[in-house]
């Protein structure tokens, strides 16, 4: 990181030229104001509740925007953003802000639920997975009903939304680390995945015929209107409720409701629980929920 001076300055004497001593000298300088006017923004863009230890995250990831611009102040950045609400920077600074951590077949439990769910199905089963990050969870359920449905499979449609467009492009790429795809059973990585050689070497491709069932789009879970089109015999939203807060989470579980089939499972993440936040949904497994009305 070209010669970025990190130091933390607690009580020192230099703390005290700052707003507060709670901050980080660097090259450049994140204030309280500024920091609370981030997670202002973010949230009311993309409801994500930015916890207060995310500091250090923030200024590393904005910093690479204000340098971008050759910018040298935040509050001169966020001004520019507060001014321009259609700027094409909110994109970028809404991507620099989300957290894309996921995995092939993570939280394993939930493929094979939704292979039963959808092996005897007649009609050509459709299925959203909403906070797609990078591909791998769509790749997996692609995988998935490759494996249950045989043939039957090439009807089959996944739309995999997410609001960061950096990571949808790497997603719609479907290009992964080797090492990343040797963690996949055997038989998964050799039916799957092509390998890359030369230029590609440690990179592995998912095949077409996986990449053939799933549709990438951008959405915003947070915006009016979605453009997907239901009914889905399952509906993906695992690992981004808890970035919401409830009053957010239950809007949105409102709005899955008549997306889905009577008998369509909605999966959540290991840490996510709609139980108390809407009545549209019950549980009926291990962050598996089913319409409470059907
Ligand atoms: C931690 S990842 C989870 C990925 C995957 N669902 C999994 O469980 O492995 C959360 C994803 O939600 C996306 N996200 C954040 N805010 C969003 C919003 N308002 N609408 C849609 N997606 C959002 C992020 O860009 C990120 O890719």
């Amino acid at each position: 990181m070209g010669g970025i001076l990190t130091r933390q300055v607690e009580g020192s004497a230099e703390a005290g030229q700052w707003a507060s001593g709670n901050q980080i000298e660097r090259d450049l300088i994140l204030t309280d104001a500024d920091f609370s006017r981030i997670r202002e923004l973010i949230y009311q863009r993309a409801g994500i509740v930015l916890a207060e230890h995310k500091r250090e995250m923030v200024y590393s990831r904005l910093a690479k925007r204000l340098r971008h611009h050759g910018m040298t102040h935040f509050a001169a950045y966020l001004s520019r953003l507060e001014r321009q609400p259609d700027a094409k920077e909110w994109e970028a600074f809404t991507n620099a802000l989300t957290t894309n951590l996921t995995a092939f077949f993570r939280e394993a439990h939930h493929f094979p639920l939704l292979a039963d769910h959808v092996r005897a199905k007649q009609e050509p089963v459709k299925i959203w997975c909403a906070a797609a990050s990078t591909g791998e969870e769509p790749c997996s359920l692609a995988m998935t009903l490759l494996e249950t449905l045989g043939p039957r499979a090439e009807q089959a449609r996944i739309t995999a939304t997410d609001i960061d467009t950096d990571a949808l492009s790497k997603a719609r790429a479907g290009i992964y680390p080797q090492e990343q795809v040797r963690k996949l059973d055997e038989v998964r990585v050799k039916r799957f995945f092509q390998k890359g050689a030369g230029r590609h070497e440690g990179l592995a491709r998912v095949r077409p015929e996986v990449s053939a069932l799933i549709e990438y789009m951008p959405l915003n879970l947070l915006a009016p209107q979605w453009p997907v089109k239901g009914p889905f015999d399952a509906i993906f939203c695992r690992n981004i409720m808890i970035y919401f807060d409830k009053t957010t989470q239950a809007k949105i579980l409102e709005r899955f409701a008549p997306l889905m089939k009577p008998d369509g499972l909605l999966f959540a993440g290991h840490s996510e629980n709609f139980s108390y936040i809407s009545d549209a949904f019950k549980l009926r497994g291990q962050t598996v929920y089913t319409l409470a009305k059907k």
